[in-house]
C-alpha cells in the first residue's frame, strides 16, 4: 500500500548521499514530502544534491518540498502530522544538533517541529543520526588547498564557476557541488577532501537518550529504512559505497 512519508533532511554530510538515494527509491512507490532544515539546504547544495529533491518530491499534494527558511518560525506545515496526513517521519541524515534538540524537547525549527508534532500525534519517527561510531571518515565539499593554489591572475575555475563561488576560497554557501572547477585547475588545488572526526561522548549519550524516547526508532544506516518499513532491502550501489559513511 502506498505510504505517505514525511522525510526531513538536516545539515549533515555523513549519510547524506545514501539518504537521498533511499528517498528516491522509496518515492517510486510512495509519496515523499520533504522537509529541509536551513543547514540541510546549504549542505545539500554543497554536495550537489539539492536539485535531486525535485525528482523525489514532485510538488503535488503531500509531495512538496518545505524549506525551513521559507516556513516561518512556527512551521505551520508540520500541523499535517496532527491531521493524520503522514504515516511516518524519517529524519535522515540527522545532525548531532537536531538529535540534541529533539532529546531536550526543543522545537524551534522546521525539522525539530516536525519531530515534536509527529511524536505528539503518535506518528512513528525514524532517525538516522551521524556521530554514532567512535570515529567517522567523511568527505568534505570542494575546497581549495592553499598550499597548492598558485594564485593565477586568470584562474580558470573562478572564471568558469556558474555560481561565482570561487575567490581565494570556495564560498560553500554559493557552491552547488557541480565540480567543474576541479579539472580546470592545472595545479590540482581544488578537491574534495576526506577527514576523520572522532565522535563526542555527548553526542553518543544524546543518541542513547533518543533510543529511549517512546515513538522514536534510531536507525543504523539508510538501507535499514526500507527493511524496517517494507521488509525488503533494495540494492543500491550508492548505499554500498562507503566513501561518505
Ligand atoms: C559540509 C558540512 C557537513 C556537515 N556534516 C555534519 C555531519 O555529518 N554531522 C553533524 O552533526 N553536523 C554536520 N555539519 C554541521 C551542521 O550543518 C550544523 O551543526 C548545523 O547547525 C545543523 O543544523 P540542523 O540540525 O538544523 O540541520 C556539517 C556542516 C557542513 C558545512
Amino acid at each position: 500500500m502506498v505510504k505517505n512519508i514525511a522525510w526531513a533532511v538536516t545539515g549533515a554530510g555523513h549519510h547524506l548521499l545514501e539518504s537521498v538515494a533511499a528517498m528516491k527509491e522509496l518515492s517510486q512507490e510512495n509519496r515523499v514530502c520533504t522537509f529541509v532544515s536551513s543547514a540541510g539546504e546549504e549542505v545539500l547544495r554543497m554536495y550537489g544534491l539539492f536539485e535531486r529533491l525535485s525528482e523525489i518530491s514532485g510538488g503535488g499534494y503531500l509531495e512538496e518540498i518545505f524549506l525551513d527558511r521559507e516556513e516561518g518560525s512556527s512551521s505551520p506545515k508540520t500541523g499535517r502530522f496532527m491531521m493524520g496526513k503522514f504515516d511516518l517521519l524519517i529524519i535522515a541524515p540527522a545532525t548531532a544538533n537536531t538529535v540534541a534538540k529533539i532529546t531536550c524537547g526543543i522545537a524551534d525549527s522546521l525539522v525539530t517541529n516536525a519531530a515534536a508534532l509527529a511524536n505528539k500525534a503518535g506518528v512513528p519517527v525514524y532517525v538516522l543520526p551521524t556521530d554514532v561510531k567512535e570515529s567517522t571518515q567523511t568527505q568534505t565539499p570542494y575546497i581549495i588547498d592553499r598550499e597548492l593554489c598558485q594564485h593565477c591572475e586568470i584562474c580558470p575555475p573562478r572564471e568558469a564557476c556558474p555560481n561565482r563561488a570561487i575567490d581565494d576560497q570556495i564560498e560553500l554557501t554559493k557552491c552547488d557541488g557541480c565540480g567543474i572547477c576541479v579539472e580546470l585547475c592545472e595545479h590540482g588545488a581544488i578537491r574534495g577532501g576526506t577527514f576523520r572526526v572522532v565522535t563526542r561522548e555527548l553526542d553518543k549519550e544524546n543518541i542513547d537518550r533518543l533510543r529511549a524516547l517512546p515513538g522514536f526508532t534510531v536507525l543504523e544506516d539508510a538501507k535499514e529504512i526500507s527493511r524496517l518499513l517494507f521488509g525488503n532491502v533494495y540494492d543500491c550501489e550508492v548505499c554500498n559505497d562507503n566513501i561518505r559513511s
